[in-house]
C-alpha cells in the first residue's frame, strides 16, 4: 500500500509516445471545449499540461495538491482491484497509470491510459468541492457489503466516468470517459442515444461497459446532485452518511 501511495515514475517515453499525446490532445481539445461542463473548463487550464509533451506525474501531483489537497497514486498500469482503488480515493489520491496508448489505438483504448486520466479526470480534481465529494465515495465503498460495493462503483461509473450534467438549459459532458474519447463523446450526444435523468436504482443495476461504448447515459443536475446521490444511497442502504471535507 505504501509503495503505491506515490505517483508512478515517469518512464523514458519515446518521441512516438509524445506524438501520441500531442495528437490526442490536439484532436480532443476542440470537442471537449464544445461539450465539456464548466467544472472541466475551469479546471483544465489549472493543470498546466503541455499540449506537446507527456506529463510528469510528480509535477502534476504537486500542482494538484496545492490546488485541492489531492495527489496522484500509482495505478500500476492496470486496473487496480476496486477496493484498493477506493482506498486511494478515501485518502484523496487519484490513481494514474504512466501507460500511453499506441498510435494505432487513437480512437479507443480498452485499457485506460494516461491520456484518459490526465485529460479526462484531473481537471475535476483541481476543484476542492468536487474533490470532497469524490473522496466521500471512499469511506462509503469501504463500509459497504459486496453487493453495495458493486452498486457504489456503478454510481461512480455512471457519473464521474460517463455522466452528463445539466448546465444553463443544456446538456454537458461530466464524465472523464466522455471527455477523453472522441467516439464516446460523439455517441453520448448523438440524436438517437438515450439520455435519462439519474436514477439511483437504475444506475446501481446497470452493468458498466468497459470494453465497448455505453447504450444509455445518465444526467445529473449539478455537482451537489452528485453528493445527494451518495447521501441518498447511504440512507437507502443503512450505510454511514458521507461527510465532506
Ligand atoms: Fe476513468
Amino acid at each position: 500500500m505504501t509503495t503505491l501511495s506515490a505517483p508512478p515514475t515517469m518512464p523514458a517515453y519515446t518521441e512516438e509516445d509524445h506524438r501520441v499525446w500531442a495528437t490526442l490532445y490536439a484532436r480532443q481539445m476542440p470537442h471537449a471545449a464544445e461539450r465539456a461542463c464548466s467544472l472541466f473548463l475551469a479546471g483544465f487550464p489549472r493543470l498546466q499540461l503541455d499540449p506537446l509533451r507527456l506529463p510528469d506525474p510528480a509535477v502534476v501531483s504537486e500542482r494538484l495538491f496545492a490546488l485541492s489537497g489531492w495527489t496522484l497514486g500509482d495505478a500500476q498500469n492496470a486496473y487496480l482491484g476496486p477496493t484498493e482503488w477506493f482506498e486511494h480515493i478515501a485518502e484523496r489520491r487519484f490513481p494514474v497509470t504512466n501507460y500511453i496508448r499506441r498510435m494505432d489505438e487513437l480512437e479507443f483504448t480498452p485499457l485506460p491510459d494516461l491520456f484518459h486520466e490526465y485529460f479526462g479526470h484531473l481537471a475535476f480534481f483541481t476543484d476542492r468541492h468536487f474533490g470532497d465529494i469524490a473522496q466521500a465515495f471512499g469511506p462509503l465503498y469501504l463500509a459497504a457489503n459486496e453487493r453495495q460495493q458493486l452498486e457504489i462503483a456503478r454510481l461512480w461509473w455512471f457519473t464521474t466516468e460517463f455522466g452528463l450534467i445539466r448546465e444553463g438549459g443544456e446538456l454537458k459532458a461530466f464524465g472523464a470517459g466522455l471527455l477523453s474519447s472522441p467516439g464516446e463523446l460523439r455517441k453520448a450526444f448523438a440524436p438517437d442515444t438515450p439520455r435519462i435523468p439519474f436514477d439511483i436504482r437504475a444506475a446501481a443495476e446497470m452493468p458498466s461497459a468497459v470494453y465497448e461504448m455505453h447504450n444509455t447515459y445518465f444526467i445529473i443536475d449539478s455537482l451537489d446532485h452528485l453528493y445527494s446521490i451518495i447521501c441518498d444511497y447511504a440512507r437507502m442502504e443503512g450505510l454511514p452518511q458521507p461527510v465532506l471535507g
